[in-house]
Formats: C-alpha cells, sequence, structure tokens
C-alpha cells in the first residue's frame, strides 16, 4: 500500500520547522498555535487572489508567516482589550500596550524581523565624524540607555560612529504616531512630550525630561511608529538610522532572547501577558552586576528602573528614626529578594521617590527595565505588583508596630 503525502505538507513543516529554530520558543504548542491561526487567516484574507492559484500550488507554506513579526501583531490586538479593562478598573496612569496596534503599510510590513539574515551586513557601516567633544557628550547620552547595555565594546563603538546630532526647538514633532521609523533616537538635553492616539482621541501618556531614549519599537517590530513625540524645549538629540540600529539592536537583541528566554517563562509576576509580551519584555531587558553590598537603590531617590533578581540576593532597608524626635536615622533590614523576586516598583507605580534602599548581598544580577518599557509593558501584571504593596505595609506593621513615619513613605 502506497501512503500519498499531501501536496504542500512538506513545504509546510519545513517552514514552521524553519520559524521554531529560527526563535527558539519555549511553549512550542502556543508558538504553533499562533503560527498556523496565523497562516490560516491569511489564507482566507487573500483567498479572492489565491484560489485559482491554490488548486495547483501547494498551501502557502513557501510564503510563511514571519511569526515573531506577525504574533506581535496578535498580541497586541489582544492586548488592547485586555487593557482596556484594567483602565477602566485600575488606574489611566497605565496606558495599554499600544505597538502594533495598527496595521502596517506594505513598505513597513515587507521588511522580514529576521536578525539571523545577513542582507543587512552587506551594506557598509554608516560613519558621522565627530569631534572630540561631540563624542564625549554623546558617550554621556548614551551611557544609561538600556538598550545599548548589552553591545560589546566593538559593538558600542560601531552604534557611536554611526549617530548624528539633531537639535529642535519647542514644538518641534520629532515622531508622529504611524509614520515609519526612520531613527532611534537618544536624549543629550531638552523635554518631551509623549502623545498616543487610540479611538480618535490623542492623549498626553507621559513625558521626557532630558533624559532617556525614544523610537526604538518601529524599527524593532517593523511598525508604524506608535506614538507622537513633541519637543517641549530647545534640545539636542543624537540619532541613530534605522539600518544601523537593525544590524546592531536588533541582532543583539536575538541573542538576548535566547538567553533569557527561559528565565522570564519561569517569572511568576509575568503570567498575565501573553507569550509575544513576554518576548517584549526580553527585547527590552539588560542586565546589571552588581558587587556584594553595593547600592542599587538609594531610599529617597527619584526612580527610573525596575528590577528583577537573576542571581544573588538583595537586601531591602528601611531608615527610621531611632525615637521619634531624635535626627539620628538607622537602616532595617525589611526584605530580601532572590531570584525571580522583583522590586523598584513601588516608586514607579505610586511616582514617588523610592521608598527603601536595596543592596546586592554577594556578587548580584538584576534584570533591569526603565520606566518607560515599565509603563507600556506590565500595565497587565498590576494586579499581582498591587496585591504585593498592599502587604508592604502589613510587613512594615509586623517589623516596626504602627510607626506611621515609615508607612507614610511607602504609602
Ligand atoms: P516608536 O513607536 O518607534 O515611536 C514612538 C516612540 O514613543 C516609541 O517607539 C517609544 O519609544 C516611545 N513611547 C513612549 N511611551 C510610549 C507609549 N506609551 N506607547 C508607545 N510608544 C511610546
Ligand atoms: P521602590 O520604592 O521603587 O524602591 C525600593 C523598593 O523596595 C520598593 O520599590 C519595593 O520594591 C521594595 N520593598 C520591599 N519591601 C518593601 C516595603 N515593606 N515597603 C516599601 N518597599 C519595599
Amino acid at each position: 500500500m502506497s501512503i500519498e503525502i499531501p501536496q504542500g505538507l512538506t513545504e509546510l513543516l519545513q517552514s514552521f520547522t524553519v520559524e521554531v529554530l529560527r526563535n527558539q520558543p519555549r511553549d512550542l504548542l502556543e508558538f504553533a498555535l499562533q503560527y498556523f491561526t496565523r497562516l490560516k487567516e491569511r489564507e482566507t484574507t487573500e483567498a479572492p487572489f489565491g484560489q485559482h492559484e491554490r488548486q495547483n500550488s501547494a498551501p502557502r507554506a513557501a510564503k510563511a508567516v514571519n511569526f515573531i513579526d506577525e504574533a506581535m501583531q496578535i498580541d497586541s490586538e489582544n492586548g488592547e482589550e485586555d487593557d482596556d479593562d484594567d483602565d477602566d478598573e485600575d488606574d489611566d496612569e497605565f496606558m495599554a500596550p499600544v505597538i502594533n496596534r495598527f496595521i502596517r503599510r506594505a513598505s513597513v510590513c515587507a521588511e522580514a524581523f529576521n536578525p539571523d539574515e545577513d542582507e543587512e551586513d552587506k551594506e557598509p557601516l554608516v560613519t558621522h565624524p565627530k569631534t572630540d567633544e561631540q563624542r564625549q557628550r554623546l558617550q554621556e547620552a548614551c551611557w544609561d540607555i538600556l538598550l545599548f547595555k548589552n553591545l560589546d565594546p566593538e559593538e558600542m563603538s560601531q552604534v557611536l560612529d554611526a549617530m548624528f546630532e539633531k537639535f529642535c526647538v519647542d514644538g518641534d514633532h520629532i515622531i508622529d504616531q504611524d509614520d515609519d521609523g526612520d531613527n532611534f533616537y537618544v536624549i543629550e538635553s531638552g523635554t518631551f512630550n509623549i502623545f498616543v492616539r487610540a479611538d480618535g482621541a490623542e492623549k498626553k501618556v507621559s513625558c521626557y525630561d532630558n533624559r532617556g531614549s525614544f523610537g526604538e519599537l518601529a524599527l524593532m517590530y517593523n511598525t508604524p511608529r506608535a506614538a507622537t513625540i513633541i519637543a517641549t524645549s530647545t534640545g539636542a538629540l543624537w540619532c541613530l538610522d534605522r539600518l544601523t540600529f537593525r544590524r546592531i539592536i536588533v541582532k543583539n537583541n536575538a541573542k538576548k532572547r535566547r538567553l533569557y528566554e527561559a528565565f522570564i517563562e519561569t517569572l511568576p509576576l509575568l503570567t498575565s501577558l501573553e507569550l509575544s509580551e513576554r518576548m517584549k519584555v526580553v527585547d527590552v531587558i539588560s542586565s546589571r552586576t552588581y558587587s556584594d553590598s553595593q547600592q542599587i537603590i538609594a531610599q529617597g531617590d527619584l526612580a527610573d528602573c525596575f528590577y528583577i533578581v537573576e542571581s544573588g540576593q538583595v537586601r531591602i532597608t528601611m531608615k527610621r528614626s531611632r525615637t521619634k524626635k531624635e535626627q539620628e536615622e538607622e537602616e532595617v533590614d525589611i526584605a530580601m529578594c532572590s531570584r525571580g523576586q522583583y522590586f523598584g516598583e513601588l516608586a514607579l507605580v505610586t511616582n514617588k521617590p523610592r521608598a527603601a534602599s536595596a543592596y546586592a548581598v554577594g556578587s548580584v544580577k538584576c534584570l533591569v527595565m526603565d520606566v518607560k518599557a515599565f509603563e507600556r509593558l506590565l500595565g497587565p501584571c498590576m494586579d499581582i505588583m498591587k496585591r504585593n504593596i498592599a502587604n508592604y505595609e502589613e510587613q512594615l506593621k509586623s517589623l516596626f508596630g504602627s510607626s506611621t513615619e515609615i508607612e507614610q513613605q511607602s504609602s
């Protein structure tokens, strides 16, 4: 008896296998589900043009979906609904993740998210000559940019060589929502408002104040710009062109995914996120190492980052006056965080200074996420965080009785 292999099966399975090998998903079943759902959707939407072609040819495996790109879009569509609910019941400080909620134009769509292919490497490296003074300013502006933290020295140097300066004045539109992405921007100076348009209404969601970076999403995920950025003062920006960004940063992110995907999957905090949202978390985190006793967070400081312990232990302490009237303060241990636990969320959620300090116990590695990514990506995890924050007060009461000074700082 001969078994006939259905036409197209080989191509279908080959394309799927290629995507699996390329993305190395932790959850193969979910990956498969999204992959084939997307493929089917594409077949349905293209049916009027494809019917006749399909009678004679294999299913559209050869035209297989580039999974990451497509899955990002599916998920953000779902995420939008979820977050609307969140917004209703929680606070509106946390905007729904807005990336990829718009239909991509063909020109953008055509470029696949494929960091392992070396097409882009064939172009010569971009270099913008700089004076020593410019390079010094550029290095200072880029010092704290998380997306650059995982680059090796050679990659970092290529990025710095490629960056060029752009000055702006109050009212300049640096980015307009829905445009194609041209550059990634690092702020050297100036203030900027962020607006997001959803359901026809534009809303200011946040702002940048003389530090930070923006414009990475359209370049990372080949989507239209997800927000409008307008200067509210004169300012200076350093720009990195799309090609260099993809060639260096996006490729680096692919390595990062392989490194951190498994760990991210184990984090209880992120269970309310979809698989591809967790991948986006991997894309924005960077790893920082601390030596024994090094301070990671100082109580009272302004907050700009959120931390997840990757290895080692982190000691959380709080200052308190020895007596109600005395000026002298002592620092008291209030908690310990170990692998998989997070800290530094409270100040970001409440918009207040850091409520406690954090110190490395032994050698410590943390995954760090900046405040803007925290707001954009972790909205769905707010319930878990809020429940934990409610526990802080109980924890402090049991440690200090009803000492109000400390409660007030953390509430
Ligand atoms: P991109 O979509 O390329 O262009 C607009 C940028 O605004 C976006 O990348 C982010 O870097 C930045 N941004 C800041 N806050 C938000 C937000 N809430 N939603 C979307 N983009 C944001
Ligand atoms: P944040 O205030 O941003 O910085 C200090 C962090 O310590 C805080 O966020 C929490 O993540 C963490 N922390 C742990 N226990 C407590 C507590 N009882 N009160 C306040 N912060 C705590």
